[in-house]
């Protein structure tokens, strides 16, 4: 008798606490990301999709990625909240500087040992907290982590299309089940345009708005999705991205990067990774580390550092992986080992502070607030954004809630969106919303949010 008193005290206790709705329900997280968009890339081309995402939700003005400008160290940092010197996935390709081994990006998909090395991403620190998680395609979620594998995973195939608009569709309903149907909390879905679009034709070509339209479409399909499979409002998704992506500079405008002209590369270097955009390693031979360093220092456009005295802001030089010795283009200068290589016309990998490097940050759904303009911050701070929306203790990480915590409605798991806090979310960070709409935006909604 008196346990079942108490059991019934507890549970009035209980439902005070979490009016009937909000505390009760964890929201679902999709994480898109659309490889290579370009912070700019939607205002030279009409995106009514993305435009109404703002309406419905927030925009970062952009995102800065973490420095070393490239797909896979960029994309573990946005799911671990880590530091590249920390996640230790310092190039798309896979090395080993002492046997010169080098695997192409595609294929170290499902080689853990390049993505394990020892920090957890969100999927398993979240499914270690109860949750089912998903990738599709998201550049390591095909790894084991710590012999944990993601709970399923589909890893894109090397040479598989990235641009086939039917397929994009596919995949959006495919996760759309996952979530309706099987009750994944968290899904990871990846894209590998516009970045392809970008490399082969260059930023300011055509076929790059075409991409753009392509996946404003996408986008629009993607909110129809959710309509159809009655998540609206349980699923939170974030559209994001790794990196920018600026045009390649050629003859006759400049005059190409050629290291091998400023040092001879076979005699100086046991290892290198060059001809690969704006970022470059290199191992100089026993002994040579200073005649490397000094003859790079004299090559134009382009900064050496040695690995111990890169600038703490890099967050790179602690990382055991990388070579002695980093190359960094000035902005648009391919690093050119031995010849010109003239394969692609747009590139990135350059210093992340560069405007061409800064990419994209949108989100929308039960947890975020509408209608939202955001000052820019770095993506290292969307991880602790991630664990809250999806009501999870964090792994240790280098991002700040703090940062990103003004996107959402204010009360989230605590139920108390009514309360004391919503007129916060107007306050200081609404400042640079859209014009009128601001006062119209934060009035109605904050309301909604206890709605459901
Ligand atoms: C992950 O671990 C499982 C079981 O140990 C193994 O069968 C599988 O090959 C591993 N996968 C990868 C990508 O390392
Ligand atoms: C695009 O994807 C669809 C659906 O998977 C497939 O039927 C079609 O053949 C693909 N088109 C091309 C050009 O690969
Ligand atoms: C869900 O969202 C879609 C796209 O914004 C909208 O068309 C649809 O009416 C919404 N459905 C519900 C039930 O709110
Ligand atoms: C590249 O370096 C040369 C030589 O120092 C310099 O004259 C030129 O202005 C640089 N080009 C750019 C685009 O910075
Ligand atoms: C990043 O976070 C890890 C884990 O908390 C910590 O060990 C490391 O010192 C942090 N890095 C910086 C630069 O603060
Ligand atoms: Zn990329």
């Amino acid at each position: 008798m008196k346990t079942e008193l108490f059991l019934v005290v507890v549970a009035l206790v209980c439902a005070a606490a979490n009016p009937l709705s909000k505390a009760a329900q964890r929201n679902k997280l999709l994480l898109i990301s659309f490889d290579g968009f370009r912070w700019d890339y939607d205002q030279d081309v009409d995106t009514p999709h993305l435009d109404q995402l703002l309406e419905d939700g927030v925009k970062a003005k952009y995102m800065t990625p973490p420095m070393l400008t490239m797909t896979s160290p960029s994309h573990i940092t946005t799911v671990t909240g880590r530091w590249v010197e920390d996640h230790e996935v310092v190039h798309n390709m896979m090395f080993n500087a002492k046997t010169n081994q080098k695997v192409p990006h595609k294929q170290t998909l499902t080689r853990s040992e390049w993505w394990d090395n020892g920090v957890l991403p969100l999927w398993i620190t979240a499914q270690n907290q109860g949750l089912k998680t998903a990738s599709f395609y998201y550049p390591g979620g095909g790894a084991n982590y710590s012999g944990q594998v993601v709970d399923r995973v589909i890893v894109e195939e090397p040479g598989h299309p990235d641009d086939n608009e039917t397929e994009w569709r596919q995949n959006i309903n495919t996760v759309m089940r996952w979530f309706s149907e099987e009750d994944f909390h968290l899904v990871t879905l990846y894209y590998g345009e516009p970045d392809n679009v970008g490399h082969a034709k260059g930023p300011d070509h055509p076929d790059r708005k075409s991409i753009i339209r392509q996946i404003d479409r996408t986008i629009g399909y993607l909110r129809e999705a959710i309509g159809r499979h009655h998540l609206n409002n349980s699923l939170n998704v974030i559209i994001t991205s790794d990196h920018g992506m600026t045009t390649v500079k050629k003859r006759p405008q400049v005059d190409e990067i050629i290291l091998n002209k400023y040092l001879n590369l076979l005699k100086l270097a046991s290892f290198e990774i060059l001809d690969y955009g704006g970022f470059g390693i290199l191992t100089p031979r026993p002994g040579k580390e200073q005649e490397v360093f000094n003859a790079l220092s004299n090559a134009p456009n382009l900064t050496v550092y040695k690995k111990d005295e890169l600038p703490e802001s890099f967050h790179l030089a602690r990382s055991e992986r990388l070579p002695p010795i980093v190359v960094v283009a000035d902005l648009g200068f391919n690093l050119n080992s031995r010849f010109i290589v003239y394969v692609n016309k747009g590139d990135h990998g350059y210093h992340s502070g560069e405007m061409d490097m800064k990419t994209i940050f949108r989100a929308f759904g039960p947890d975020f607030k509408k209608n939202f303009l955001s000052e820019p911050f770095d993506s290292v701070h969307v991880y602790p954004l991630m664990c809250k929306v999806l009501q999870i203790d964090p792994a240790p990480h280098n991002g700040s809630l703090a940062v990103t915590e003004k996107l959402l409605l204010p009360g989230g798991e605590s139920g108390d969106a009514t309360g004391g806090e919503s007129g916060d979310a107007t306050g200081g960070e609404s400042g640079g919303v859209t014009g009128g709409e601001s006062g119209d935006a934060t009035g109605g909604e904050s309301g909604d949010a206890t709605g459901l």
